[in-house]
């Protein structure tokens, strides 16, 4: 198969949800329909549940959290489907934000009982950051929700994106008959079941058809008619170019734990959803079919054995080929690696793999050697752009407990922020160590694991700040004064850069207006 075909070929994607919309069972589906697994009886669900939320760390054992972005592959109708799999609980957000960068589409997953909540509209912001074609998937109708056009309103209000229906709900919760797709003028017909894959729809072709009222019955067949008409009168028809672009999600209604609408939802997926694109590094524009390999480092997960330091860097193939055994070029260190280990995830195990194209995702062993957004390639120079830190949302100071292992307590941190756990910056006055995070649980998974793994013992004390701003400015000797005259306040990220360590929303605000000269950034790439 050529380079092309091969590009053509693959789909690479995240689903997003606040977490319990639905996002783990709909992935186990997917992955039933993709013939991943062939049943979704309870014993191999679960156990396809259990590997969805990946076990690799003890402390996710400990707490039963996905903390985890893992990699299920599967074939389906000829093309190559990658799910990147993302930490369903906020404290991780920031490693959801990452994978992110990673992906060419997202599914999002909506609850019709809660409709959208906060998480959905922060990975939305991130979505909308990189343009990032989104698909909106609507489950649980078995269940008494909302209204469908008020939850098609909150999402163009809250999400800031249009919406166009492509299937639709006959009815809902215990009157739940099933949906009809505006895509393909099928109707699907509700059958609750844990087990069973649905039928093809009932071709339909005309919405005048008799058999719709056989089928769900007159009332509930004429309010179809009147929904189907309204939806095509208000929505503009759907353009695929405008999804594409990120400025319409088309949207599906169904039941994930019911296997049902996820048919036309994969179906759809599959046709429309963007294959591998170009992506920017600092020097051009690197598109997919080029000859010589690269990717970028979009997740670090350490300790896969506690019994050696091994960490396992998961690597998004952007352009060419990758294969194993190849020395490739670490271009922020400036050497040659050989990865003679890389491994494919599939649906439910790790396999070793001898290559991997555009859109593949490669796990590759370290023992230190890579960090988050690192660019390996064939030779060329240049890191890829867009894989930004976000400015962390709670601070704590780090206090050594045992002076005996203040270097274990370095290094611990030093791997620990690699991996993006959280962030570390560094007061230019008093070096005193701050750690940043999206939520609280990460600053006992880093004492766990720096206890666990190296040995040290810290102590966390909160200190009142409200974000980190990366600065920066067009005048140097403005740069300069400004640092010097907050001299208290400026500390550096893990890469050296500036930060202007903000303690309220309201002094920011002073201080941007007293310094016209300086720029303030929310995350590290500007
Ligand atoms: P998440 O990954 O987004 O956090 O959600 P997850 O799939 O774990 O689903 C959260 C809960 O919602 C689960 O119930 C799941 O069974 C249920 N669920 C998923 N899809 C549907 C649906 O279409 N209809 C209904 N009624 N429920 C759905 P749980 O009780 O937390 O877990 P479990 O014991 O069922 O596994």
């Amino acid at each position: 198969m050529s380079i092309t075909e091969e590009i053509e070929k693959r789909k690479t994607f995240g689903i997003i949800s606040h977490p319990d919309a639905g996002k783990t069972t709909l992935t186990e589906k997917l992955l039933l329909f993709g013939g991943a697994i062939q049943s979704a009886g309870a014993v191999k669900s679960n156990k396809i549940k259990m590997h969805a939320r990946s076990d690799w760390m003890e402390i996710e054992k400990q707490r039963g959290i996905s903390v985890a972005t893992s990699v299920m592959a599967f074939d389906y109708k000829n093309k190559k489907i990658n799910i990147l799999d993302t930490p369903g609980h906020q404290d991780f957000a920031e490693d959801t934000y990452r994978t992110l960068t990673a992906v060419d589409s997202v599914i999002m997953v909506i609850d019709c009982v809660k409709g959208v909540e906060i998480q959905t509209e922060k990975l939305m912001e991130v979505c909308r950051m990189r343009n990032t074609p989104v698909m909106c998937f609507i489950n649980k109708l078995d269940r008494e929700g909302r209204d469908p056009y008020d939850l098609l309103d909150e999402i163009e209000e809250k999400l800031n994106i249009k919406v166009r229906p492509l299937s639709w709900p006959v009815s809902m919760g215990k009157t739940f008959k099933g949906v009809y797709s505006l895509y393909n003028q099928s109707l699907y017909l509700f059958e609750p079941s844990k087990s069973k894959v649905e039928d093809e729809g009932l071709k339909i072709g005309d919405i005048n058809d008799p058999r719709i009222d056989e089928h769900i019955g007159e009332s509930d067949a004429a309010q179809l008619r009147e929904d189907v008409e309204l939806i095509e009168g208000v929505y503009p028809e759907f353009d695929t170019k405008e999804y594409l672009a990120g400025k319409v999600a088309p949207v599906f209604f169904g039941s994930a734990v019911n296997n049902f609408g996820v048919r036309e939802l994969l179906d759809c997926f599959i046709d429309l959803a963007p294959s591998p694109l170009p992506r920017e590094t600092e020097e051009r524009v690197i598109v997919p079919e080029e000859k010589k390999f690269s990717g970028f480092v979009f997740k670090i997960h350490a300790n896969m054995d506690p019994n050696h330091r091994n960490r396992i860097a998961f690597v998004r193939v952007c352009a060419g080929k990758f294969q194993r055994g190849s020395n490739y070029h670490h271009v922020r260190a400036n050497k040659k690696i050989r990865f003679s280990n890389a491994t494919a995830f599939m649906a439910q195990e790790k396999e070793i793999v001898d290559e991997a194209w555009p859109g593949d995702i490669v796990g590759l062993y370290d023992t230190g050697n890579l960090k988050i957004g690192d660019t390996l390639s064939e030779g060329e120079g240049g890191m890829y752009k867009g894989i930004p830190s976000f400015s962390p949302e709670i601070f704590k100071e780090v206090i050594n407990k045992d002076a005996m292992k203040t270097k274990q307590l370095e290094k611990g941190l030093n791997q620990l922020m690699e991996e993006g756990v959280a962030q570390l910056f560094t007061y230019e006055l008093g070096s005193r160590k701050v750690v940043g995070t999206v939520g609280i649980l990460q600053f006992e998974v880093i004492q766990h694991r720096l206890k666990n793994e190296y040995g040290a013992s810290c102590d966390f004390t909160p200190i009142n700040l409200f974000k980190a701003c990366w600065i920066d400015s067009d005048d140097p000797k403005k740069l300069k004064e400004f640092v010097d005259s907050k001299s208290r306040h400026i500390a550096r990220d893990k890469e050296g850069k500036l930060v202007f360590m903000a303690e309220s929303r309201s002094w920011l605000s002073m201080v941007q207006d007293n310094f016209p000269d300086i720029r303030f950034h929310f995350t590290s790439e500007f």
